[in-house]
Order: structure tokens, then sequence, then C-alpha cells
């Protein structure tokens, strides 16, 4: 998994540097449906990673959410999962909370994960067996999720381009006090693994396998989980693009609490 990492590391940074090229521009904006917009740097940025993957590693597929979906991916062993870049909408807006993301999933699990979040120049990294890191200027600092066990001493991370009143009735009642609100879902997982938040929720199904396949991996090897919100794992080996079943990262301490707590407030909004 040594050389699948550096690929991945070594292009999501290239990546980062194709969507600066874009950042201060007044760059055009195309909508993919209403609330979905794409940019150039997306396109961009995604050639380049699919391009480099499929050379580097000719056996593998890739699925990435500006190229078509090729059906290969479900017979293939390893698969990589790319979102050139998460927080379109933060970027549109010249808000610094975007990443690039890769991931690749084998036997259907997550095991290598790469969020870079260009504008801080951080790169966040795991692969199975070999722990979690997150590297700024050369150096690279192990990552472990915070222990904390009291939900009154947590802090949650939100989404900030998609409130969610069921996001923050799950706050409430879990009494945790704090949020931190941040676009992109790799960011908002990152800061899980940093020990920064304890708790990220996606109650709805408008994530997909590139946002969380990534994220995921570094998560699991930071000690903390992401499930769907039923508790049941990520579905990254179907047809299925999206997370049909909404999503919770923790730090593995509040995971089970925190499916209680959303699966009622789920069925009190419904
Ligand atoms: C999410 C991201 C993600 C998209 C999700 C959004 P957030 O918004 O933009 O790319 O697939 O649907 O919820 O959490 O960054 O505001
Ligand atoms: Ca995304
Ligand atoms: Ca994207």
């Amino acid at each position: 998994m040594k050389r699948e990492l550096e690929v991945a590391k070594g292009l999501a940074v290239e990546a980062g540097s194709t969507l600066m090229k874009y950042y201060l521009q007044a760059v055009r904006v195309d909508w993919k449906a209403p609330g979905d917009p794409v940019t150039a740097a997306d396109r961009e940025a995604s050639d380049l990673i699919v391009s480099h993957l499929l050379r580097e590693f000719p056996q593998h597929a890739v699925l990435s959410e500006e190229a078509p979906d090729d059906p290969k991916r479900l017979a293939s062993s390893y698969v990589w999962m790319v979102d050139p870049m998460d927080g379109t909408r933060e970027f549109i807006e010249h808000r610094s909370e975007f990443a690039v993301q890769i991931g690749l999933v084998a036997g259907g699990i997550p095991v290598l994960g790469v969020v870079y979040q260009p504008t801080t120049k951080k790169l966040y990294y795991a692969a199975e067996g070999f722990g979690a890191f997150v590297q700024t200027d050369g150096t690279s600092i192990p990552l472990h999720v915070s222990k904390e066990r009291a939900a009154s001493r947590m802090t949650i991370a939100v989404s900030r381009s998609h409130p969610s009143v069921r996001v923050e009735a799950i706050r409430q009642r879990l009494r945790i006090n704090k949020v931190i609100r941040t676009g992109s879902v790799g960011l908002k997982v990152a800061a899980v693994c940093e020990g920064q938040a304890h708790l990220y929720i996606h109650t709805g199904n408008r994530t997909n396998l590139w946002d969380t396949c990534g994220p995921e991996a570094i998560l699991r090897e930071a000690g903390g989980r992401m499930t769907d919100v039923s508790n049941n794992p990520l579905q990254y080996d179907g047809r299925e693009i999206r997370n049909p079943n909404g999503l919770i990262a923790s730090n593995g301490v509040i995971h089970d609490r925190a499916v209680k707590v959303t699966q009622s407030i789920i069925e009190t909004f419904r």
C-alpha cells in the first residue's frame, strides 16, 4: 500500500495546485443539478487524478465525481474513489474550506485515504495498519481522535452551507455545546481525526461514496468510526453511488449514543 499512498498524496497536492490556479479568479459556475455546482477547476483536477491513477494502476478501477461511472468498478478488487474538490460551494465563495479527496476501496472497505486542503496546505492521510497522519510544511504528526467521554465537553462539526434542523435537534438532545462550522465532508471528518471535533452527522442522502471513502479510511486509522445513521457500514461495492442512509462519523465513544438519538430525531421529523 506504500506506493499507492505516495501516488495518492502526490496527486492530491498536484490537484490542489490546479484548484488554487482558479481560486482567486471569477470562475464560471455550471449547475449539474439545483444546488450542485461545478467549475472548470473541479473538472481539470478530476482529469488529472483519474488519468494518473489509471496509468499508475491499470488493474484498478476509478470512480470520480466528475467522470462517468465505469461499471467495471463492480468487478474490480481495487477501486479508487475521487472527489477532486469537496466543498465547491465554499470555493466559489472564496472561502478556504474545500479539499481534494482520494480514497481506495479493497474488498469493499476503504483502506487508504488522502484529504488535502490546498489553502492551508494540510495533507491528511492514512493507510490500513499504517496509522493516520497530518502533514504540514513537510512534517507529519500522527492523528488520534479525542477520547473525551462527556458530551458536554464535545464539539460537533456541521456544514456551513447546508444547515440542518435535524442535526441541530440531535446536538441539543445529546447536550453537545460546541459547534465547528466548515465546508467539505472531508474537512469535517478531519476535525474529528484531529480531536478538534467529536461528531459529524449528515442525516440525508446527499453525500456520495467519494465524499466519505478517503475520510473514512483516515478516521478508522485515527481510532474513530463511520457508519450510516442505522449503525451499518457504508457500502462501497454496490451500484449505488450515494450514501442513501446518511452518515455518522465520531470519535467512537459517542457513536452508539449518537445513532440512537439520530434515529429518534429522524422519527420525530418524519
Ligand atoms: C456537502 C458537500 C458534499 C456534497 C454534500 C453536501 P457541506 O456539503 O458539499 O460535497 O456531496 O451533499 O452536503 O457539508 O460541505 O456543506
Ligand atoms: Ca463532495
Ligand atoms: Ca466535488
